[in-house]
């Protein structure tokens, strides 16, 4: 009998874990199933990203081990475009530095500041990298709960000085999944103040900085003065271009602390597909243009499925960024059952609140991954569930 370690036992489950099994039963039944689980957007990448990809895989070079370093035109085209999108000049050699997709910098960075017992902190509802990567790494994660009454923000002035104290690292997410938070400045600089007093690292997801609505910018943690000394930030290409299966991002900071990252991941991997660099390099050498359909599509389809949402009984208001729709659900009601209706009743897929950790309990999450059409019938099945929910028909989450 293998036995399996006490860090995987650790792990939770994963929220998108059982949805597709259930998901394809439905479909196999001649359901009309709408998917509004995973932030997996249905626009096709951009084509100067295939037509790049294409030349590269005529090339052999781009067939062999990218290592660390990798393709230098991708490390370059990512410090030109934080020059362009935020004024902030990196070292494209030293100070930036290639992700096999940011959940995989993300998820390894423990690995290169924690020791046995110490602590991280990480944000619930969250993404579930910062704790997995957080408990494989040997870290003991504190969870700090993300609350609508602070505007979903993670206040690290909440958090007890004794957990400060052990702390090493933090995981900030803004525009946030699953939230759909912003951060306002007045809150970064309070955040970077507090990791330079505590010496805690402070790992700035920024996944979702090209997804914003009604001319909202989101800022680069590194606009914050003094920030370089405590964070390091993560990108992704996967949102901005609808590129998430082609898995490229990239980790930006100081050397010190991109080449702590960069040791660990030479042991677990041997960066992105050459290839697929060549393709990021030219997406993001283009990316004020191809940003631009994405997010005027996002948020029409926000509008559509805000109207929808509250014509369909629900209250919510339009988020400033990201691709998700946070939606309280009446009290009292168990949000893993809601979801588990939604799909038997409806053939709608919804992620429970529950699932990103038990302080997202009272809320469920859409991705506005189908068009405005799709959008407005889903809202109006999730009726008929929040219906049935008034009625008191909900089963408790079994
Ligand atoms: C907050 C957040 N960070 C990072 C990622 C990972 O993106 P990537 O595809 O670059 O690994 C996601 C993906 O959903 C996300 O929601």
């Amino acid at each position: 009998m293998i036995e399996l370690s006490q860090r995987l036992h650790a792990l939770p489950g994963y929220p998108l874990a059982e949805i597709p099994t259930l998901k394809r039963r439905l479909i196999e039944a001649g359901v009309d199933v709408i998917d509004l689980g995973a932030g997996d957007n249905d626009a096709p990448p951009p084509e100067i990203a295939v037509t790049a990809m294409g030349e590269a895989l005529g090339d052999p070079a781009y067939s062999k081990y990218g290592f660390q370093q990798g393709l230098p035109v991708f490390r370059q085209a990512a410090s030109n475009w934080l020059e362009r999108r935020f004024g902030l000049g990196f070292d494209p050699s030293t100070e930036t530095l290639p992700l096999i997709g940011s959940k995989e910098g993300l998820s390894h960075l423990p690995f290169a500041v924690v020791n046995p017992g110490d602590a991280t902190i990480v944000p619930e509802p969250g993404y579930q990298a910062y704790i997995g990567g957080s408990i494989l790494a040997g870290a003991e994660p504190y969870i700090a709960s993300l609350r609508p009454e602070h505007d979903f923000l993670l206040d690290l002035e909440r958090v007890p000085d004794a957990v400060l104290r052990r702390a090493k690292l933090v995981f900030v997410n803004y525009p946030n999944n699953p939230t759909a938070a912003v951060a306002t400045p007045e809150y970064l600089e309070r955040t970077v103040a507090l990791c330079r007093r505590h010496d805690i690292l402070l790992a700035y997801d920024n996944a979702y900085c090209d997804l914003t609505f009604d001319g909202y910018r989101a800022p680069s943690i590194f606009e914050i003065p003094g920030a370089r000394d405590v964070a390091l930030e993560f990108f992704s290409l996967s949102k901005s271009f609808s590129m998430t299966g082609w898995r490229l991002g990239f980790a930006v900071g100081r050397p010190e602390l991109i080449g702590a990252l960069t040791r660990v991941k030479s042991y677990v991997d041997t960066g992105p597909f050459l290839a697929v660099q060549k393709a990021g390099a030219a997406a993001l050498d283009q990316a004020e243009a191809l940003v631009v359909p994405i997010r005027e599509e996002l948020e029409r389809r926000r509008d559509a499925a805000v109207t929808a949402l509250r014509a369909a009984g629900f209250a919510l208001e339009p988020p400033k960024a990201a691709m998700y729709l946070w939606i309280a659900l009446p009290k009292g009601v168990p949000s893993a059952a809601f979801a588990r209706r939604a799909l038997e009743d409806t053939g709608v897929v919804v992620l429970p609140g529950s699932g990103f950790g038990p302080a997202g309990e009272g809320f469920f999450r859409i991705a506005l991954t189908v068009g405005a059409e799709r959008l407005r019938l889903a809202a109006a099945r999730l009726g008929q569930t929040l219906g049935a929910t008034r009625r008191g028909e909900l089963a408790p989450a079994g």
